[in-house]
């Protein structure tokens, strides 16, 4: 039999890019969670186009587009391709909590929680397609590694790219972790098209520096290096008349000596810190979350 028979069940985290310095480097597994279930059937639409059939709970579901062009489904059937199955149709449910075009990596969410689903659809999908496999094709969907290498593995993960091949290694770490999400959202897209094409050799090697620290910081409990450690020259400034309110906030909590990042590509604020004193700093109509950091990255959870 090529497809497992019933349905599969996989939770993927949410993720915090850059983390400061680490700009498309540096990710952070965050204890919320979407949950993808996916099931292969035989049904076919009546063209022999593939056929769908969704059901899609939380964050987007009055606009998502209910078709092959969904993240998840597209990031599926490229692992079916890899895996060199086609199946004639897909019935899904998405359970989706992790806020959308704030920086949380939901898009990191739903192409690494389809292509594991989908590996887990095929039998023996895991021996054709290991989780180094996965990683890169993911890293191709998404165009850079650092969320869904956080989202695959969990922990702290430092990606790369050589030869155009997405990489990572996982770090376990302990952390303090909050994070505030404002109202608006904005797309990555945007955010990566206002950054400059060069930077000074100074401001590159004050992120190298700041980057490595970061994991000094973080793996090696130096939390008296976490503000320092969380200094970015790359692209939170030049991102700032994007989320000219999300900046300005990020400034203040710094001032007030906290360390605070913008997250991933943004506009979401995240401080490693947490307790009622910072909470009590959420500006108005904003959300506040303390989270973990997820240890286990995606996980088929039946
Ligand atoms: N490193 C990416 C960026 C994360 O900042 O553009 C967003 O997906």
């Amino acid at each position: 039999m090529t497809f497992v028979s019933g349905p599969v069940t996989v939770r993927v985290p949410a993720s915090s890019a850059n983390l400061g310095p680490g700009f498309d480097t540096l990710g952070l597994a965050l204890s919320l969670y979407d949950e993808i279930t996916a099931e292969v059937t035989e049904d076919s639409e009546n063209d022999g186009e593939q056929g769908l059939a969704f059901s899609i709970e939380g964050e987007g579901s009055d606009n998502i587009p209910r078709d092959r062009t969904h993240l998840v489904v597209s990031s599926m059937n490229r692992a079916f391709d890899v895996l060199g199955e086609s199946p004639r149709g897909l019935r899904m449910h998405f359970r989706n909590v992790i806020p959308h075009g704030r920086g949380l990596g939901s898009s990191a969410a739903a192409i690494v929680g389809g292509l594991v689903a989908a590996r887990a659809l095929v039998e023996g999908g895991e021996a054709k397609l290991d989780d180094d496999a996965l990683l890169a094709l993911a890293n191709e969907i998404e165009g850079h590694p650092d969320n869904v290498a956080a989202a695959l593995l969990g922990g702290l993960t430092i990606a790369w790219t050589a030869l155009g091949i997405g990489k990572a290694v996982r770090l376990d770490v302990l952390a303090d972790v909050s994070v505030f999400i404002p109202p608006v959202s904005v797309s990555t897209h945007t955010a990566r098209g206002v950054l400059p094409a060069k930077v000074s050799h100074a401001d590159a090697a004050a992120n190298a520096g700041r980057a490595a620290l970061l994991v000094a910081a973080l793996v090696g409990g130096r939390a008296d290096v976490l503000f320092a450690a969380t200094e970015d020259r790359l692209h939170q400034d030049y991102r700032a008349p994007e989320m000219p309110e999300s900046h300005e906030f990020m400034s203040s909590l710094r001032a007030d000596g906290i360390p605070a990042i913008i997250s991933g590509a943004g506009p979401a604020v995240l401080a490693f810190a947490s307790g009622s004193d910072l909470s009590a700093h959420t500006p108005a109509g904003w959300a506040y979350r303390e989270l973990g950091v997820d240890s286990e990255g995606a996980t088929l959870i039946s």
